[in-house]
């Protein structure tokens, strides 16, 4: 009897996605683990019991993962969930463990080796492990989608007989992987793209694309990139800039996605209340980091508001979870490419490398402990919360009108 991998049902009514896909069944298999899938876990991904049944899994019943030397997951198990897994197993999910101290305890009160899938290093050797990649790829996607589809007008130009419809502009703040395609794919659908990020390397990017560049071009914005190619959390100085700046732009636009995130924190606030004011009736605004706090003032979680001067704002909950059919593809590849990193090929079993880059990175917990050094507090102090989150920063509401500094309100690149 080979060691069994259990993937559950995941029972957030908000998440449709699943850890695994017929194709990772069958490499799970081969790599000779038992397979063991909820009944009902593909469902709402348009994968039928029978579609894994034909791949080699056992159809079983959330009790089976008490059998379970590995579970996989979307999201974090609950408490209860966690009751029902053996002391020991891996379980591999995303964890979203940033503010959640209880429960990144809880993870350990319970024995479990925990890996936080969105921790994996951006390295060669991992870019098949990298789930915020994957999901957040979906997502640029899908945020165009979800924006011309609360927007009233079309997005390319059309030249008809009847007369010509101009094309809709679109501003994607924050160029990230869901921002980049976020542009590629209002390109494809005809818009006229502008984007904005403050990690310099994004310039070429958005260039690239054929869409033009937009951002405070000064020495911290230079320096903004962490060796990690992320951002870091901009100074109050330089997010007034960037607020003036934007104002004037956004003012224009028809469609603006926000996507920006800074990891470990509360997402920036990068649209004011007075920017949303500012825009023409009808307009759309999409708000991807809804989930990390919002980037737009009165953006609601799980809701598409219509404002006083009647623009919307979209805060749909998780987008990737939207397309759901093609997320749990890409997502269960990641966790398939990274378990098989964690079985001994000749014994069929799993042999965890403590000292490997990839668990260094991305295990919580283990044996009973929090493991992970950003989380290590949280082994002494359970219940403390979270001291590494400030406040969110809010914009100063910039006026769009009068605020904008002339030298700033004048970037390169934009017409
Ligand atoms: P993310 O999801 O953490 O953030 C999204 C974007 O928001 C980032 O581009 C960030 O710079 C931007 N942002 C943050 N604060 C902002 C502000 N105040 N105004 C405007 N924009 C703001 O980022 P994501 O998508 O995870 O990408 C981060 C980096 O990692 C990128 O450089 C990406 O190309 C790189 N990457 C590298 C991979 C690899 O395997 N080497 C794989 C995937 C991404």
């Amino acid at each position: 009897m080979g060691q069994t991998v259990f993937i559950p049902r995941e029972l957030d009514a908000n998440e449709p996605r699943v850890a695994a896909s017929p194709d990772t069944v069958k490499r799970l298999a081969a790599l000779g683990l038992d397979v063991i899938v909820e009944t009902g876990a593909g469902t709402r991904s348009r994968i039928p019991d029978e579609e894994f049944a034909k791949a080699g899994a056992a159809i079983g019943k959330a009790a089976d993962a008490g059998k379970a030397d590995v579970v996989l997951k979307v999201r974090r198990p609950t408490d209860a969930e966690l009751k029902g897994y053996k002391s020991g197993a891996a379980v591999i999910a995303i964890m979203d463990p940033y503010g959640n101290d209880a429960a990144v305890a809880a993870l350990a009160k319970a024995g479990v080796t925990a890996f936080s899938m969105e921790f994996m290093p951006r390295i060669t050797r991992a870019q098949s492990m990298d789930v915020l990649s994957s999901q957040a790829n979906l997502a640029g996607y899908q945020a165009v989608i979800d924006g011309a589809s609360e927007y009233d007008r079309a997005l390319p130009m059309m030249m008809t007989a009847a007369g010509t419809v101009p094309a809709a502009k679109i501003f994607i703040m924050g160029v990230g992987v869901a921002g980049l395609q976020a542009i590629a794919t209002a390109r494809r659908l005809g818009a006229v793209v502008t984007a904005t990020d403050v990690r310099p390397a994004a310039k070429e990017q958005v260039a690239s694309l054929g869409a033009k560049f937009l951002a405070v071009e000064d020495e911290e914005f230079k320096a903004a990139e962490t060796a990690g190619g992320y951002a870091k959390e901009m100074s109050k100085e330089y997010q007034a800039k960037q607020a003036a700046l934007t104002a004037e732009h956004i003012a224009k636009q028809d469609i603006v996605i926000t996507t920006a995130l800074i990891p470990g924190r509360p997402a920036p606030k990068l649209v004011s209340a007075a920017m949303v004011v500012s825009m023409k009736p009808g307009s759309v605004i999409v708000d991807l980091a809804v989930e990390r706090g919002g980037n737009v003032e009165g953006a609601i979680p799980g809701q598409v508001v219509t404002t006083a001067n009647n623009v919307k704002i979209i805060g749909h909950l998780n987008v990737p979870g939207r397309v759901a059919a093609s997320a749990s593809l890409l997502y269960a590849k990641n966790l398939f490419a990274f378990l098989e990193t964690l079985v001994d090929k000749t014994t069929k079993t799993l042999a965890i490398n403590r000292d490997d880059d990839l668990v260094k990175a991305t295990m919580l917990t283990d044996g009973g402990k929090v493991v992970h050094p950003a989380f290590a507090k949280v082994a002494e102090k359970p219940h403390v919360e979270p001291a590494a989150i400030p406040a969110t920063t809010m914009v100063a509401d910039a006026a769009p009108k009068k605020a904008a500094p002339k030298k700033a309100a004048k970037p390169k690149g934009i017409a």
